[in-house]
């Protein structure tokens, strides 16, 4: 019998259903909320109410596109956390009701996880997935890790940050170049017509396999006082140099605790997720790494990088197969390692 599952995706500010059956994507459909753009940043509040308005026609799309009635579900399967509670509490209370309603079980995902376990949705039944063990490098607004991945249920954090996430970096020094929010895709843009060398910022030096970026980022409004007491003409006329000395110095230091991880596990795969793995540099950087070292690269669609359902869907869809299931009573957490 086949498994399908809806997953709802509701943590930080994206209202996401996707429907997966047996591994296949059937559909994705995101919801972006603009409502947080004139803000630069996301309001916790409005993002609930956004879910609120959101939820109902997306869950009923995603099941239109896959072509599926909800009683065709075999189970439901919702992000439990980290992210913001009240979002989180939208998309739990949703994922219980409908279960209730249709008398299906429901399973509870950890975000992270889905982000890892995006590498395994499949479009085709042909699609290659990573093997086990990989080594998945976690980029994100919040987080920054390197997970050893022996099996879809069993993850260790073997580093990460102590402080700012690589994605905050991105932001923050996108913020003071007086760059929209969220600055990463920016920056990213930016960075292709700069010269990478042009700037040279602070590179932590922290034991093991831990990430540091908020050296970088007072490093990188230094640079701008000294040079110019942060004179917008100046960052307008440097502003592509800027970005690529930045993503440059980011890509390094990120590939510096991979590189090290790689070599102490002996892993003959990595793999990157999170919303700063679709940053083009970062994408080319891990795709260099790898072929010199003969290691097998999987990077994610730009659809898997930022918040989706699909890959809630997924990981949903392997703790079905393991049969376990959520309570009706499990309240969702805004924050946890993996
Ligand atoms: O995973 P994600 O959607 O959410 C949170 O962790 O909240 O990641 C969002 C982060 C933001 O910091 C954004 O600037 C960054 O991903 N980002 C990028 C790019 N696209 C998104 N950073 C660098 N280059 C990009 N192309």
């Amino acid at each position: 019998m086949s498994v399908t599952i809806l997953g709802i995706e509701s943590s930080c500010d994206d209202t996401s259903a996707a429907v997966i059956r047996d591994g296949l994507l059937l559909s994705n459909v995101i919801a972006s909320q603009s409502v947080h753009e004139e803000y630069g940043g996301v309001v916790p509040e409005l993002a609930s109410r956004a879910h609120q308005q959101n939820i109902v026609p997306v869950v009923d799309t995603a099941l239109r596109r896959a072509g599926i009635a909800a009683t065709d579900l075999s189970a439901i399967a919702f992000t439990r956390g980290p992210g913001l509670l009240g979002s989180l509490l939208v998309g739990t209370s949703f994922a219980k009701g409908m279960s209730l309603g249709l008398r299906k079980p429901i399973v509870d995902v950890n975000h992270l996880h889905g982000h890892v376990l995006s590498h395994f949705i499949r479009r085709q039944p042909d699609d290659i997935v990573p093997e086990y063990p990989f080594l998945c490098l976690l980029i994100s607004g919040g987080n920054s890790q390197i997970i050893l991945v022996r099996n879809y249920n069993d993850m260790e954090i073997l580093g990460r940050t102590i402080d700012d996430a690589a994605g905050e970096a991105f932001d923050k020094c996108a913020k003071v170049m007086g760059l929209p929010y969220p600055g990463g895709p920016h920056i990213d843009r930016h960075a292709a017509n700069g010269n990478p060398g042009r700037f040279k910022f602070a590179r932590p030096h922290i034991p093991g396999y831990d990430y540091s970026f908020s050296g970088l980022k007072t490093s990188f409004l230094y640079t701008l006082r000294d040079n110019v007491a942060l004179d917008p003409d100046f960052i307008a006329k440097n502003i592509d140099d800027l970005a690529a000395s930045l993503q440059r110095t980011i890509i390094d230091i990120l590939l510096d605790k991979l590189d090290k991880a790689v070599k102490a596990t002996g892993v003959k795969t990595v793999a990157i997720g999170g919303g700063v793995s679709a940053n083009s540099g970062i994408r080319a950087a891990i795709a260099d790494y790898c072929q010199r070292r003969g290691l097998k690269a999987f990077i994610p669609e730009r659809v898997f990088t930022t918040d989706n359902a699909a890959m809630v869907a997924i990981a949903g869809y392997f703790k079905y197969l393991d049969q376990q299931f959520c309570p009706y009573d499990a309240a969702p957490f805004a924050r946890v390692g993996v």
